[in-house]
């Protein structure tokens, strides 16, 4: 176990990992001492669960339930803790907070007035509370997901979307440097089970109401959000990459 590195360790660690496999980067990630978690959607991420369980080191999974998921992705996080044996921490929005909102603009105020305040409730508050017990977290963020948002990210960052939660976090984007196509061949190479959303078209997946299959060589990021303007779909998971 190593100690979770310092803020002044942070970038020559990021640049000598920069160009290692995903796989070393998930083993340095579990060898950190501190508590630390992978940050599962559903989706094609999968990958990073793969990875992990192929170190034999002890991990631990979370999944965000907004409560909004499709029915496939509730199936696909069921048959991978089943595949994998492993426990996954679903974490819920606070139900006052989902009800004071969904009363006062109903079930679908995001196509009204955008995503920001639907995704606040269901998604980042459980995420702040989930990162508030945690030193560190995983995730299958890319470069090639979003060009507005996501090219820069560097493998190991300190995660300054949540300076709100009162201490340093730090945060791992082992499949930053893969392409889709990586995290596909990935996937068929190693016959991982994958969400069967992806069989009708779907190539990034979020929640339901928000999430659309794409058309041939469309952006995988237009089929989320797709009313909204192209440049800020971030939902606020992953706020440090709107600059
Ligand atoms: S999002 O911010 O637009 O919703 P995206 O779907 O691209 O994120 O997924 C990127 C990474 O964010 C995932 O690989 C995962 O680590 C994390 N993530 C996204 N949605 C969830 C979720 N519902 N539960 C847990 N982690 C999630
Ligand atoms: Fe709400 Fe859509 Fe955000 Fe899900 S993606 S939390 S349904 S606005």
């Amino acid at each position: 176990m190593t100690a979770i590195p310092t803020l002044d360790m942070i970038d020559a660690l990021a640049s000598e990992y920069q160009d290692k496999s995903p796989l070393e980067i998930m083993d340095l990630a579990l060898s950190q001492s501190g508590d630390i978690a992978i940050s599962f959607s559903g989706a094609e991420d999968v990958v990073l669960i793969d990875l992990a369980s192929q170190l034999k080191k002890p991990f631990r999974v979370f999944s965000l339930d907004t409560g909004r998921l499709h029915p496939e992705t509730y199936q696909f996080i069921e048959t991978v803790r089943n595949h994998y044996n492993l426990e996954i921490e679903i974490c819920f929005p606070e139900s006052e907070a989902v009800q004071a909102f969904t009363q006062e603009k109903g079930l679908f105020s995001f196509f009204k007035d955008g995503h920001q305040e639907c995704c606040g409730i269901r998604k980042v508050q459980p995420l702040r509370k989930k990162l508030a017990s945690l030193d560190a977290w995983i995730t299958g963020q890319r470069k090639d997901q979003s060009p507005g948002t996501r090219n820069e990210i560097p493998v190991i960052q300190f995660d300054n979307g949540f300076s709100g939660i009162g201490k340093q976090l730090l945060k791992f984007n082992p499949l930053a440097n893969w392409s889709s196509a990586d995290v596909w061949s990935y996937i068929r190479m190693m016959e991982i089970p994958y969400n069967s959303l992806h069989n009708q078209g779907f190539i990034s997946i979020g929640c339901e109401p928000c999430t659309r299959p794409v058309l041939p060589n469309q952006h995988e990021r237009e089929g989320r959000w797709w009313w909204e303007e192209a440049t800020h779909k971030e939902c606020g998971l992953h706020a440090g990459n709107i600059k």
